[in-house]
Order: structure tokens, then sequence, then C-alpha cells
């Protein structure tokens, strides 16, 4: 199973002061020392975290692999192809989300979006798609010319009872198993932290997982306590 780090959270922090740091482009290389397989940003159509200029150095940077979500819009497509990352993640927006709250639905896109694949993938990129574990939006996936469909496990991350989850989590299971029969290649994310990972983990028809919200959350509590110590020092105690 491979990680790929999503760092916008820490654009979003820059963002609120908008100033220079924390800069997400200093993470590249500390996340792949970690042992991440890869690194996800998510360049959205307001700019509220990720930067054109943090694209341009993160894509500079990064050794391993590079999945950049976005809009399926003319510009980004063609920011896309300029920034040549490993891979692109087609994604819905909407200005007034706190997060991307849903899968795409790939019906209605139709053939713009399979346009937009085939102009995408015609320029060596690997495309993939943001889709809820549904049936019918793998089976368009297909159709439209996806290679990857990332699996939303947001729905999952929000059960809390184990039949819930375990139900949540067999929609998952249904929907890769169909994803794979199709010859579609299978990652998933969206909400997934320390706790109810494992049993998405477990999936052998999953080869990837993008997690930002519970990693970056994490990072600040395991980061806080030298922080204060520096800062001590800075002062002089
Ligand atoms: N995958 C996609 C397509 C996303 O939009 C996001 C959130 O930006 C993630 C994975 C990661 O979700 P989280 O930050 O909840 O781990």
């Amino acid at each position: 199973m491979r990680l790929g780090v999503n760092i916008d959270h820490i654009a979003t922090l820059r963002q609120a002061r908008r100033g220079l740091e924390p800069d997400p482009v200093h993470a590249v290389g500390i996340v792949e020392r970690a042992g991440a397989d890869g690194l996800v940003c998510h360049l959205r159509e307001d700019r509220r975290h990720i930067q054109d200029r943090d694209l341009r150095l993160i894509r500079e940077l990064v050794t391993t692999h590079l999945n950049l979500e976005m809009a399926a819009t003319e510009e980004m497509v063609r920011i896309a192809l300029d920034a040549a990352p490993d891979m692109v993640t087609l994604v819905p927006e909407r200005r007034e989300e706190v997060t991307t709250e849903g899968g795409l639905n790939l019906k209605s896109g139709g053939e713009e979006l399979a346009r937009q694949i085939r102009v995408l993938r015609n320029h060596g990129l690997v495309v993939s798609v943001f889709i809820d574990p549904d049936l019918d939006q793998v089976r368009e996936a297909k159709r439209l010319g996806a290679q990857f469909v990332e699996l939303h496990t947001g729905d999952y991350s929000q059960q809390r009872g184990e039949e819930e989850l375990e139900q949540a989590a067999e929609r998952i299971r249904e929907a890769a198993i169909a994803a794979r029969r199709f010859g579609l290649r299978v990652s998933a994310g969206h909400g997934l932290n320390y706790h109810n990972v494992a049993r998405i983990a477990a999936m052998p028809e999953i080869e990837e997982l993008n997690i930002g919200h519970s990693i970056l959350a994490r990072a600040v509590f395991t980061g806080v306590e030298r922080a204060v110590q520096d800062m001590l020092q800075a002062i002089g105690r």
C-alpha cells in the first residue's frame, strides 16, 4: 500500500496570515525523507491554500510522485499540462465548501470530461477521478477513459458504530473490486485517520491512500513541544 501525503493544510496555515510561513514547499523533502511514496496538493480555483508558485516549486522538488488534485476546467487543464505532475486527480469543486464534499458526478460531466481526460492523457499524464464508491460511477470512469479511480472514503470516515463502519467499508470494497474488473487502478482517501485507516489499508484492490488532514493535525502536537523550546531559546531562556 502506497501513501500519498496531502500538504494543502500547510498552505492553509500560511494563508491565514497571507505571509511566507509555513511554506508547503519545505514539506516536500521532509515528507519524502519520512518514507511517503508521494505528495498530493490541490490547486483550487479560488487559490485558498496552494498557490501557482507552490505548485511550480513542489513539482521541481518532488522526486517520488506528485498527484495534482484539480477541478476539470480549461484553466486547470492548461496549468496541469504546464506543471506536468505524475498524476492528475479530477475532483468536484464548489467555492462554498470547506473541503471536497462528494465525489465527481461523472454522468453529468459527460463528453466534456472525456475530452479533458483525453487531452491530459495525450500529454502523458495519468488521470484519476475522485468518485463516491458507487458502481455506476466506476463504470462511467472506465467509459470516460480514466486510468485510476480514487474512492471517496468520507462517508466511511463519518461512521461511528461498528456495523455502520463495516457497511460503509463494504461499499468501498465492492467499488474497488468492480474497478479492478474494469481494469482500473484504485486509490482511496478523504477523512482517513490513525483509527479508521486499517480497514481500508487491508483491501488488496486499493494500491494507494491519500491522506492529509489527520497527518498534519498530528504534526501540530508532535511538533509543538520542540517549537516552544526553540522560542524559549530565542528569547534567551
Ligand atoms: N483525496 C482527495 C481527492 C481530496 O480532495 C482530499 C482532501 O483534499 C484527500 C484525499 C485527503 O483528505 P484528508 O485531508 O481528509 O486526509
